[in-house]
């Protein structure tokens, strides 16, 4: 496996701009999310053809803020968001109906949005190989569940695989790694810990 981390210093400034532009554009946005988000606008912009309609699937969506950013920055985007949208671990089912209702609020805006209240193994079985432009997963964290994802969707991109947490979370940089030496994979990295896969 190769791996070429990517970690843009001499672009600082220009990336502060970026960010001071979309903080004023999204102010629901936090720091941190805001460089995933920014992160995702950029894979999206270099690396697919913006002049059709792309696929754009995310598996954990939580309250649909990375959703309604895509959706309103490209709109020729369909997008599909994956998550049971239920209590789990942690998180509490009285927390999670909230989040749900902002999720809804905001999907509702958009027609090219389908959320399915799935998990991601049931719904990976509704799309046929090579099918989505991106998938984007930021759902379950523990390892065997971002293996399977991994392992489950990959076969469905057609052209961007990309991966949320791959240096803050020890499992999913470990399942990712191990989906780059099955498949003889390069990984690149890029800001607001999102990892990529490109497909030829
Ligand atoms: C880290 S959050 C997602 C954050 C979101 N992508 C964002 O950037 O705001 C994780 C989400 O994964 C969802 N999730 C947990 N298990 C899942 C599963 N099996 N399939 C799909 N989503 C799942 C949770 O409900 C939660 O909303």
């Amino acid at each position: 496996m190769y791996k070429e981390k990517f970690i843009p210093k001499e672009k600082d400034e220009f990336l502060q701009n970026k960010n001071e532009f979309y903080k004023k554009k999204y102010p629901f946005s936090n720091n941190t999310s805001l460089g995933q988000d920014i992160a995702l606008i950029d894979l999206i912009s270099h690396n697919i053809d913006l002049s059709r309609v792309f696929t754009f699937l995310e598996v954990g969506i939580c309250d649909a803020r990375t959703s309604s950013i895509l959706l309103d920055e490209f709109l020729n985007i369909e997008y599909i968001g994956v998550d049971p949208l239920r209590g789990y671990g942690s998180m509490l089912q009285e927390r999670m109906d909230f989040i749900k209702k902002i999720a809804l609020e905001r999907l509702g805006n958009y027609k090219n949005s389908t959320l399915l209240t799935i998990g991601s193994l049931l719904a990976v079985k509704l799309f046929e190989d090579k099918s989505l432009d991106i998938v984007f997963l930021d759902g379950n964290h523990e390892y065997d569940a971002i293996r399977d994802d991994l392992i489950a969707w990959y076969p469905k991109v057609k052209h961007l695989l990309a991966i949320h947490d791959y240096e803050t979370h020890d499992s999913v940089k470990k399942a990712t790694d191990l989906l780059c030496e099955l498949y003889g994979l390069k990984l690149n990295y890029t800001f607001g810990d999102v990892a990529y896969i490109i497909k030829e």
